[in-house]
């Protein structure tokens, strides 16, 4: 079977590597891909994986591609070529690909969707309200005491969403995003969330319009730095399991939000064939979705992937063809820990083009993946070329053990300026 892959992220590395080891897959191709796609092979006859110059967002050249190498089979990466409808644009084309499509895909790429849907259907979230007027928008500020997220309606990088606990600063929040336009057309309406207070973690479920598959727990670490402290990026470092729900909790939350959100779905015709991820909040009144994503997360892929003991090739194929009833997930009962090596600046502004050195140094460890991000091949050497760069990741019988091998794994790695946080994981061994 031929396959096309879309993303360049560590996401899309962690998908790659895991789909290769598919034995349905003869040849893969990957658009654009980085250096780390490019450089792996399948495991059905040795060939290598090639990258296509072509960008995930950029559909009529995506279209005209396929139309020349026929893909079997493509699965989608990123939130923004769902956004832009590429799944829509494959399918009037009678190709198969995976992944929700435009109108499924606006429980990310519209907060204001979402947050309806979820008040319509009794899905446990954050107090909240929607707004396109600043006026009435303060009002409800002013009622939840200034201790509020604002959020622009739309995609905006993953910064779109601006946390105040006073009442300046959320009146400066709205009109940041509804008057000043920061986040331009994307802010043309808001939500507007109290602050919950809890352990956030981070939910999958493989879903096929029917039928949704709830993966282990993990926890993302978005700030920058340790501790927590430093400004939002998009995700510094991954692990699973997350120790905070016993597995009988976490079955008890995905029924919460999964029930709900599934019968919702039905009511409302929406066919959500791809990866549910819901970011959550464990607060003292139970727990609460602070968003929903329409994809699979980064860098929760790349602890994930590793423990998945599915062919990931059957899964995303049953998810996109209505059979996942009759599929079981299948976990290793090892933790993995990713650490997210990112470059010096970002998540402000940040070079590229810094050689990286040590990766076959760090390869050669046992129980190690060093999954690429923002990457590229130059001059036989390979080179930073985005914010996050690599997702360092170990897996161990024990989480300590998982989080020693990354470290150790990470020791090994090294470019200019590259910085990393050294507190993943810390919360779950505390
Ligand atoms: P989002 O893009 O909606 O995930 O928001 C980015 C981050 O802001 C989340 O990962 C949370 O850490 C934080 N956040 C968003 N909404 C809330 C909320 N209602 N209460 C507390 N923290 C929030
Ligand atoms: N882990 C953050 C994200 O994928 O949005």
């Amino acid at each position: 079977m031929k396959l096309l892959v879309l993303g360049s992220g560590g996401r899309e590395h962690a998908l790659v590597w895991k789909l290769a080891q598919s034995p349905l897959v003869t040849r893969m191709f990957v658009a654009p891909g980085n250096a780390g796609t490019a450089g792996e092979r399948l495991a059905a006859n040795g060939a290598p994986v090639e990258n296509v110059a072509i960008g995930a967002e950029d559909i009529p050249a995506l279209v005209a591609w396929a139309h020349e190498h026929m893909p079997d089979f493509t699965v989608v990466g990123p939130d923004g070529a769902l956004g832009a409808g590429v799944v829509d644009a494959f399918q009037a084309e009678g190709f198969k690909i995976w992944g929700p499509n435009r109108r499924a895909a606006q429980f990310e790429a519209s907060k204001v969707f979402s947050q309806d849907f979820m008040l319509r259907h009794g899905i446990p979230t954050a107090k909240s309200g929607t707004f396109r007027d600043p006026v009435a928008a303060k009002r409800f500020c002013a009622k939840l005491e200034g201790r509020c997220a604002v959020k622009a309606d739309g995609l905006a990088l993953g910064k779109g969403v601006l946390l105040a606990t006073s009442l300046a600063e959320a009146e400066r929040a709205v009109d940041e995003i509804l008057v000043s336009k920061a986040f331009g057309t994307a802010g043309a309406s808001i939500v507007v969330q109290e602050l919950l207070e809890g352990m956030e973690i981070s939910l999958h479920a493989l879903c096929d319009g029917k039928t949704a598959k709830l993966f282990p727990t993990s926890q993302d670490h978005k700030r920058a730095l340790d501790g927590d402290q430093g400004l939002n990026t998009g995700g510094m470092g991954t692990y699973s399991p997350a120790p905070f729900l016993s597995d009988t909790e976490l079955a008890e939350v995905g029924r919460q939000i999964l029930y709900p959100w599934l019968a919702g779905c039905a009511a409302d015709g929406i066919e959500f064939r791809g990866l549910l991820y819901p970011g959550v909040m464990l607060t003292k009144s139970g727990p609460k979705v602070i968003e929903f994503n329409a994809r699979f997360g980064d860098p929760e892929t790349q602890v994930y992937l590793p423990r998945l003991e599915n062919d990931l090739v059957e899964l995303l194929l049953a998810s996109t063809e209505g059979t996942l009833d009759r599929v079981e997930l299948k976990w290793s009962a090892n933790a993995c820990v990713c650490v997210v090596a990112a470059s010096g600046g970002y998540p402000g502004n940040y070079g590229k083009g810094q050689v990286i050195h040590g990766l076959e140094a760090a390869a050669a460890l046992t129980s190690v993946k060093v999954f690429h991000a923002g990457t590229a091949r130059k001059d036989g050497q390979i080179v930073t070329n985005g914010g996050r760069v690599l997702g360092v990741t170990a897996w161990a019988p024990t989480l300590q053990r998982a989080r020693d091998q990354a470290y150790a794994a990470m020791g090994q790695v090294c470019f200019e300026g590259m910085h990393f946080r050294h507190d993943i994981a810390a919360k779950a061994l505390r």
